[in-house]
Order: structure tokens, then sequence, then C-alpha cells
């Protein structure tokens, strides 16, 4: 059973076919042609934590394709009422694949562990999959082709910017990340990405400025994640040099694209300058969830249902590759 939990559950090779999908997926939608490549099939959305663009983009993107989703909040009784692996065995038996967004990253491994259909992560503490395949879907749009592309990450090393990290080293995309002290990835963390991507060209120490260097795009997030609220003010002042501002910009390349995953604290991590500025690519990239995400479910129910692949050949348009 093939699940999407972390990034690096794909290969490159299946990581550039989901986005060549994804690709094919929106110049449909942009065309006006919605195939119904999951009819009556169900998607569950067990969240644990809020959402806007992860839990509509999925609902409207399984709409699109002919299928349904459940949005399962508190009432289910997740982690409550009965052990977990009950609860994984019974509701995948239920449906055909569910997104979770869970508090601790250990709740989605366990759900998936015991699940009878493909478990995707919509965000945990740890990491953000989807996210990172609607990034570099974006700046593969914007840029043309990632070949020799340079990213700067500029806050928090969370789990938004893990992901970008697989999703660089995957591609071959240059990443440059500047985090406070006490706010970068420990020996482990880079341990880890040095395995999972050994030709990753990885810098996890630099300045904002030696990041946002000749950059072609520059990226940023909260400085405070979800269930991080508590320690806003210490990290106000930890990120006070660290926020992504109209001078900052001007280090990167002429017309580097601004990406940010959202929700913005404007005024904080991003001004308003560059989040409104022509170069902005935030809301470009929030639709792009969208594809991104029916792409990923098209894949993923393919592995078990090869004739959802098959269909999609058929039906969506080239991307003239
Ligand atoms: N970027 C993102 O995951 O947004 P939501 O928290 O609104 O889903
Ligand atoms: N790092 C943020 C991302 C939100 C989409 C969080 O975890 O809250």
């Amino acid at each position: 059973m093939r699940h999407l939990l972390t990034l690096t559950d794909l290969s490159a090779v299946e990581l550039r076919t989901v986005l060549d999908l994804a690709l094919r997926m929106k110049r449909a939608y942009r065309g006006g042609a919605r195939p119904p490549l999951l009819a009556r099939r169900t998607l569950a959305l067990l969240f644990e934590k809020q959402s806007l663009r992860t839990r509509v983009s999925f609902e409207s993107g399984m709409t699109h394709l002919g299928g349904a989703t459940l949005y399962l909040g508190e009432d289910v009784g997740w982690g409550k009422r009965e052990a977990p692996q009950d609860f994984s065995r019974v509701l995948s038996r239920y449906v055909d694949a569910v997104v979770i967004r869970s508090k601790k990253h250990e709740t989605v491994v366990e759900f998936a562990k015991y699940s009878d259909c493909p478990v995707i992560n919509g965000l945990t503490d740890w990491s953000h999959p989807c996210q990172a395949v609607a990034d570099v879907l974006t700046m593969m749009e914007r840029r043309g082709s990632l070949d020799g592309a340079k990213l700067a990450y500029i806050g928090d090393s969370n789990n938004v910017c893990r992901s970008l990290a697989f999703a660089c080293g995957m591609l071959g995309v240059e990443l440059a990340v500047g985090s406070p002290e006490g706010y970068r990835y420990d020996d482990e963390a880079r341990k880890h990405f040095a395995a999972k991507c050994p030709q990753g060209k990885f810098v996890f120490d630099a300045t904002a400025e030696e990041a946002a260097k000749n950059a072609d795009f520059v990226y940023t997030d909260v400085w405070a994640s979800m269930g991080q609220e508590k320690e806003r003010e210490v990290r106000q002042k930890a990120f006070a040099a660290y926020q992504v501002d109209g001078k900052l910009m001007k280090l990167a390349k002429p017309n580097a694209g601004f990406l940010h995953c959202l929700p913005a604290r404007r005024g904080e991590e991003v001004t308003d300058e560059v989040m409104d500025s022509p170069n902005s690519l935030i809301v470009d990239q929030a639709e792009n969830r969208m594809h991104a995400q029916k792409a990923i479910l098209i894949w993923l129910l393919g592995q078990k249902d090869p004739g959802i692949l098959q269909s999609a050949e058929k039906e969506l348009p080239k991307t003239g590759k």
C-alpha cells in the first residue's frame, strides 16, 4: 500500500510524474474540462487543526474528479472513543483514501500502519508534503524549468521548510535556509536530509541576506506555527532580523518570485509590499494546491487501480514536452 506521509515516500521520478499530472490537470481545468477520473470514490478528511487551503482544495478537487469527500472533525471521536488501530481499520474500509492533518506526525504514521487505503499527510508538526508539491509546481510554471534554480527559505526551519528541502533535493534545486540560531535544523535532521537526498545542494546556516542573494525564489512561513502560539512573543524577537521585505528581495535576482504557503502574518515574517508585489506568487501557489493534490490522488489511487492512470493518460491534455 502506497501512502504520502513524507515527500520521500515518492522517488524523484515519481515526483516528476505527479508534477506532470498536476500540470495536465490544471490545463484541463482551465480549459473547462473536469474528467471524472475518481467517480464514485470517497476521500475522508480527518483534521485536528484548522485549515482553509488544504481542506477546500481537496474537497473541490475531489468534486471535479467526480468523487465525494467526508470532512471528519471532533465528532468522530478520533483518538478519544476507541483504539487508533480500530479507528483506522474501520474508517479505511469505508473510503478510498484519507487525508490527515494531525498535531503529531506519529499520529499519521500510526494511522497508515493499520490503514487499508492510501493515507495522505495534510500537514503535521514534522512535514507538509502536499504543500511542497504545489510549491515546486508554482516555481516550474514561473521559471519554465528548475534547472540551476536557487530557492531561499527565510524563517523557521519547520514542517514546510522540511518538505521543501526534500522537494529541492529530489529535483536538483539549490536551497539556502536562513533561520536564527535556536530555530535551525539539528544534526539529526541534517543527516536525514543528506541520507534521503544525497545529491541535495543545501545550506542550512545562512543569514537572511546570504540566503536571499541571487535567489530565483524567496519563501517564508509564519514564525510561530499552529500549536506554537504561546511562543509567539519570544519568536517575534528571535526572528526580527528575518523579515522578508523589499530590501531583502532586492538581494535576490531581479523579478525573483515570492512564495508563502499561507496563512501569513502580514507585518511579521513578510511586509505587505512583498505580499502584494507583482512578483508575489502566493495566490497561484494556493491555487496549485488543488491541481497538485488532484494529481496526488490520481497517482496514489492509480497504484491500486491502474485503470485510473490509463484514463488520466487518455483524458488529460498533454503538457507538450
Ligand atoms: N498552506 C496551508 O496548508 O493552508 P491551510 O492551513 O489553510 O490548509
Ligand atoms: N508552518 C505552518 C504552516 C501552515 C500551513 C503551521 O504548521 O502552522
